[in-house]
């Protein structure tokens, strides 16, 4: 688009103590991800050539997250949090000499999306020499209130702490993200001082001291779901509330059907194809790919696994990590995958669970069938072949082959290989006592009675 080159500086070096946490605050997760990692993720979407993230409070360990989330951004520590301004300030050494534009973000508003941010950049492509990011909030309170000027330009950002009872009465607030040019917001913040109610350096402070020079500050208008920041519990939850919402829309709109979307709830990273169907009360863990047209019922509870086309799952089953359904596989009620392939077509219909196992195509796995893959030390494969018929209430000690087309009685604890076609029996044989039922019952009657009398 012609834009110039783009830093981005993540703010997240505040306390967060309203979390009463150990975890750092922006480490909370919504969607299964850490709020740091949406944050990176919206970030990376405007393809910036540089990204800071400035920490402070649990330095190491936000630091070691973000590393892991993203090897290529930068990290800068802001040794005391002496406010927004300060923090940003902590990055330019590491964006010094930076061409274009710094854009800043907030480490613990998580619902920011990338279109927003473009808008941003048109709005500064367009001429203005600083954007700021407002939303007219239901309850202003606590926020940053922007000031326009006649030419609807933003004059100044009010503190709530700083506002007299009429500029608390504005409703349009800063969000804190803001762009502007690399060059242009370091010299601002140089002339940031801390002569405020908290004694700290704020970076609201940069827009009328641009002002004074001639600067022209634009406001960008976003819904207030975007701008939302975490400070508690409590707002990590209507963030989650807010999270799902847009996924669960972002579903209906991409052509899966969702029963009860109100009941599902998905990951960061939940992909699902056109046509699947999900039904009411799935819970989507991370690392779940579902293909066009499977179907999840009810009450599914799903992480790191892959279910193909036309795959039937549920109601009521759990994939742990590694599970990979295949083509029109049919897996029932109360079955618990793990580590697993299970091949096209393959049917695991009632109260099983199958672990480090691979399932070839059109196995059947009876009803109660348990691969024992773990002796109390390590875990041991179970190989299944193609169209192996597995007798309900199997016990597969694993390691252990069956082989293709290849059955097991009921109830047997299966400890040894089955060759290719054979039958395999493992469990006690059945002899049959004539008469004897009755007049055992007859005995324990009569026994009963004598006692009584
Ligand atoms: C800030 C804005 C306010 C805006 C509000 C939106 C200022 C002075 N005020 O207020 O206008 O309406 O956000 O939520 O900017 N941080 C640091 N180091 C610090 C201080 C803060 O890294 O020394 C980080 C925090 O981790 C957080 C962000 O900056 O991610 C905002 O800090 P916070 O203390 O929440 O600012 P607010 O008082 O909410
Ligand atoms: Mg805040």
């Amino acid at each position: 688009m012609g834009q110039s080159a783009l830093s981005i500086i993540v703010l997240a070096a505040g306390a967060g103590t309203r979390m009463r946490s150990a975890l750092p605050k922006v480490l909370h997760r919504i969607g299964g991800a850490p709020m740091l990692q949406h944050v990176l993720a919206t970030a990376a979407a405007a393809r910036p050539s540089a990204t800071v993230v400035v920490t402070g409070h649990g330095a190491m360990e936000v630091e070691a997250a973000a590393r892991r989330i993203d090897a290529g951004v930068q990290l800068a520590r802001q040794e005391e949090p002496r406010g927004t301004a300060d923090a940003v300030r902590a990055a330019a050494d590491a964006l010094a000499g930076a061409a274009g534009d710094t854009l800043v973000l907030y480490g613990d508003a998580p619902l920011i999306q990338a279109e927003t941010l473009m808008e941003m950049q048109a709005a500064r492509a367009a001429g203005a020499d600083i954007v700021v990011l407002g939303f007219e909030a239901a309850d202003p309170t606590g926020y940053g209130r922007l000031i326009l000027g006649e030419d609807g330009t933003l004059s100044r950002i009010v503190e709530e702490r700083e506002a007299d009872a009429e500029t608390r009465a504005v409703r349009l607030c800063n969000s804190g993200v803001l762009i502007a040019g690399t060059e242009t917001l370091f010299d601002l913040i140089a002339a940031v001082r801390d002569d405020n109610a908290k004694k700290e350096f704020y970076l609201t402070d940069i827009i009328e001291i641009g002002a004074s020079h001639g600067l022209r500050t634009q406001v960008v208008i976003c819904p207030e779901a975007e701008t939302l920041g975490v400070n508690s519990r409590a707002d990590l939850a209507v963030a989650e509330a807010a999270f799902q919402a847009r996924v669960r829309d972002a579903m209906l709109a991409a052509g899966v059907t969702l029963t009860a979307p109100e009941t599902v709830f998905f990951a960061h990273d939940t992909a699902i194809g056109e046509d699947a169907v999900i039904g009411p009360h799935v819970v989507f863990g991370p690392g779940v790919q579902v293909a066009r047209g499977a179907e999840i019922r009810a009450f599914c509870h799903l992480e790191h696994c892959a279910i193909a086309e036309g795959a039937t799952v549920g109601p009521f089953a759990r994939f742990r990590g590694g599970a990979d359904i295949g083509r029109d596989a049919k897996i029932g009620n109360f079955v618990e995958i793990k580590g697993s392939d299970i091949g096209q077509g393959a049917k695991i219909g009632h109260l099983s669970y199958v672990g480090d196992a691979t399932v070839g195509e059109e196995a059947n796995i009876g009803a109660g069938t348990i691969t024992c893959n773990y002796d109390g030390v390590f875990k041991h494969r179970t190989e299944i072949g193609a169209r192996a018929f597995i007798g309900s209430n199997s016990a597969l000690v694993a390691p252990v082959r069956v082989g293709e087309e290849a059955m097991t009685g009921s109830g047997s604890v299966i400890t040894q290989d089955v060759p290719d076609g054979d039958l395999a029996i493992a469990r006690g044989r059945q002899s049959n006592k004539p008469g004897l039922a009755r007049r055992l019952m007859a005995r324990l009657r009569a026994m009963k009675q004598g006692k009584a009398g």
